[in-house]
């Protein structure tokens, strides 16, 4: 069974009702859920800079008094399936992590059978409230409010639960799936004073986003429909639905509740069937409270996704120190079971992502945070240089298995790239044509983890084609030859790049991990997340090259590469 791993806070500064949170008094705070053992920290695989628990957790962020709250998913009985708790760490940069005791965990009987994702939201006066999935006795799923016990706290480290928990119910009245109903949104507010939340659920293979109004924040009735569905979708869980800016400065982030001219609204859902997050962009008619998509998902293969790699369950928040929105996701292991058991751990997050609408206004881009820079240390950058068909170049002076890597590619003949007859899944495609497979204009891009011999590398690339009489450009990452370990997943994965090659440059950026290469292809309208274990190009034996392998020359206009320093994580 999935359950969603993200739990996200987002800050928004408006009112809290006065005293209309009656909370339940008691606390048991849960020890013994740190066990960081030292063979699991020790080894090549574990990530230096991204948040990584020491084992079987995974999360979300919020900011409050200048703090980040980043609260994960965390199974205190480890392989067992229950008992869900709301761990916790907090930081100041988004790069460096401090853990402290579980925020939310099984104590009512409207989650005595796990505390599972959901969202926090900034109410009136600056008070931060939780709205979460509990499992009840009867394996019911329901939503639950937590609040602060101790609004002085910056950490934030005590929380209380309402005794009216649970305060939305799958009933037979409104016949909602006692199964498929979780992970609430952020809640924002409407101008009739009513607060508004999502709840991710399903009908048959309908996926939708069910709306539930409150006055107050306690008592919620489900509206008569919901904000969003779409057929043959299946369930849809951790929805996000946000505003984004649409108008310069783009960059802007917007508080949830925004709503008006120079705004749309993105709808964010990851869909347990494919298990990937997709998102529509669109208009949010308030008066009628429903979401109109500029492109639905009538037409699956074109929606658009945060990152075309192995990425899940993300949620972003408005972050109110930089006003910028910031996206967070789950990045799922690679390995076979068996080998996660003996690292003793799974799953990592993306480095904290600025989130954005692109000038087109047909898709987002993302970047990583300003401050995962904060790391970058002996930096190397090359003048510009033509790269031969079927040159290879190493790059020297960093250490190649922790780097961030920003190179940019400019294309002036454009005579010998391959024709594409006819579409082709960009995913299918890069798995056909990966980095070995010889081309004319492209792949050309870099190797991360590549071993002395190459027997191993990942390849992060672009490959340039003809397609009705129009320059496409394929970004790929191409795990195929990423690890002689055969029991790894290695599926290469990719997505077409909306640059035209013949005006603009292709810049790449990858940030290498370890076990992790994420990558954003035209300054963030593409990303690519891979997990990866080699075997040979381990620490300090692993190469970086750029590479090209196709007949057309290309040029390197830019290269600058740099070592990362490690994070301070738990
Ligand atoms: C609340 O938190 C503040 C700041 O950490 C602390 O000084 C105070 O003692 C706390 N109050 C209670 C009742 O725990
Ligand atoms: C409820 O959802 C579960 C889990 O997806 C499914 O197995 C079950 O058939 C659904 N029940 C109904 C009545 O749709
Ligand atoms: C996680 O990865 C495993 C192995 O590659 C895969 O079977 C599983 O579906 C993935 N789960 C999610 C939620 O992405
Ligand atoms: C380039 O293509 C050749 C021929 O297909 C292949 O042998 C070689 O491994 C490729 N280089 C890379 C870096 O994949």
């Amino acid at each position: 069974m999935a359950i969603s791993p993200l739990v996200l806070f987002a800050i928004f500064a408006l009112v809290y009702g006065n005293g209309v949170l009656p909370i339940e008094a008691t606390h048991h705070v849960y020890r013994n859920l740190e066990s960081v053992s030292s063979d699991t920290t020790n080894q090549p695989y574990r990530t230096a800079y991204h948040f990584q628990p020491p084992k079987n957790w995974i999360n979300g962020p919020m900011r409050y008094k200048g703090l980040y709250h980043l609260f994960y998913q965390y199974n205190p009985k480890g392989a067992v399936w229950g008992n869900i708790v709301w761990a916790h760490s907090v930081s100041k940069d988004l790069v460096n992590w401090i853990p402290l005791d579980p925020a939310i965990y099984p104590s009512q009987p409207s989650d005595i059978k796990g505390c599972w994702s959901g969202s926090a939201t900034m109410l009136p006066g600056g008070k931060p409230a939780i709205l979460y999935t509990g499992i009840d006795p009867n394996n019911h799923q329901v939503q639950n409010l937590a609040i602060p016990k101790n609004m002085s706290d910056p950490f934030l480290r005590e929380w209380v639960k309402s005794p009216k928990n649970p305060l939305m119910a799958p009933t037979i009245a409104n016949n909602i799936n006692s199964s498929s109903f979780r992970d609430p949104t952020t809640a924002w507010l409407g101008k009739d004073g009513y607060w508004r939340v999502l709840i991710g659920s399903k009908i048959d293979t309908k996926g939708l986003a069910i709306l539930y109004k409150s006055k107050n924040f306690v008592n919620w009735v489900q509206a008569k429909q919901p904000l969003h569905s779409a057929e043959g979708t299946g369930m849809w869980e951790c929805p996000d639905f946000y505003p984004v800016l649409n108008k310069s400065p783009l960059t802007i982030g917007l508080d949830t509740s925004v709503n008006g001219d120079d705004v749309r609204h993105v709808l964010k859902v990851s869909l347990d069937d494919t298990k990937h997050d997709h998102y529509l962009i669109g208009t949010y008619d308030s008066a009628m409270d429903i979401f109109i998509p500029d492109k639905g998902f009538q037409n699956s293969q074109s929606v658009l996704r945060y990152d075309y790699g192995k990425y899940y369950a993300s949620k972003t928040i408005f972050d109110d120190g930089k006003n910028r929105r910031v996206l967070l996701g789950w990045v799922n292991e690679s390995s076979s079971v068996a080998d996660d058991v003996k690292k003793g751990w799974s799953g990592i997050h993306t480095i904290p992502r600025a989130i954005w609408l692109d000038k087109s206004g047909k898709q987002l881009v993302q970047w990583p945070v300003v401050e995962i820079e904060s790391l970058r240390v002996d930096p190397v950058n090359w003048p510009t240089r033509v790269v031969k068909g079927g040159e290879l170049l190493p790059v020297t002076g960093v250490t190649a298995a922790q780097a961030d890597v920003e190179i940019s590619f400019k294309v002036e003949k454009f005579e010998e790239a391959e024709i594409l007859e006819q579409w082709v899944d960009p995913q299918i495609l890069c798995g056909r044509k990966g980095a070995a497979a010889k081309g004319g204009l492209g792949p050309f891009g870099l190797l991360a983890f590549a071993s002395q011999g190459l027997q191993e590398y990942t390849a992060v690339f672009f490959r340039i084609f003809r397609y009705q009489h129009k320059n496409l450009v394929l970004m790929c990452s191409d795990q195929s030859r990423s690890s002689l370990n055969k029991d790894n997943d290695m599926t290469s994965y990719g997505t077409f790049l909306d640059v035209d090659p013949a005006h603009e440059s292709l810049p790449l950026r990858s940030l290498i991990d370890h076990s992790v290469v994420e990558s954003f292809g035209g300054e963030g309208k593409a990303c690519i997340t891979a997990r990866v274990y080699p075997t040979l190009a381990i620490n300090d034996k692993a190469l970086l090259y750029v590479f090209n392998n196709g007949t057309s020359e290309v040029k390197i206009t830019r290269l600058s590469a740099w070592s990362m320093k490690k994070a301070k994580i738990n």
